[in-house]
């Protein structure tokens, strides 16, 4: 038996899309006013679903207790309020939110041990969301 348990985060950061291999003109073409060189800023909304066995003593997936003091401490003091562009983890890839769900996926994934991580999905806007389960397919 294999449940599921979802939970939204919210923090804000700027980036600026701009690829280091491409010219000036080109990163204008493709990323238009999400190149200009000042960022721009977005209160993401992040949510991480975890999958698991229902505990049979406690009822639960996982206690968001321990899903809360992960995400608070690995994710959210890590991205809240930065400027994603001068971030490791971006120094060699694109801040765009494609990455940040790989890059926040990869963090759970890694060093989270009270569930598996099933699917991280983020909302830049009222109107683009992005999801990363891995490399594999998203169920629906
Ligand atoms: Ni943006």
């Amino acid at each position: 038996m294999k449940a599921y348990l979802t939970r939204r985060y919210l923090f804000s950061a700027s980036h600026r899309l701009h690829c280091v291999e491409m010219s000036d003109a080109e990163n204008k073409a493709v990323y238009g006013k999400c190149n200009n060189p000042h960022g721009h800023g977005h209160n993401y909304s992040v949510e991480v679903t975890v999958a698991g066995r229902v505990d049979p003593r406690t009822g639960m997936v996982c206690n968001l207790v321990d899903l809360d003091s992960f995400v608070q401490e690995k994710i959210l003091e890590r991205f809240d309020h930065q400027n994603l562009n001068t971030l490791a983890e971006f120094q060699a890839t694109v801040p765009t939110t494609e990455n940040l769900c790989v890059e926040v996926f990869d963090i759970l994934e890694r060093d989270f041990h009270h569930a598996e991580i099933e699917k991280v999905r983020i909302e830049e806007t009222m109107l683009n969301s992005f999801e990363y389960a891995g490399g594999r397919e998203i169920r629906y």
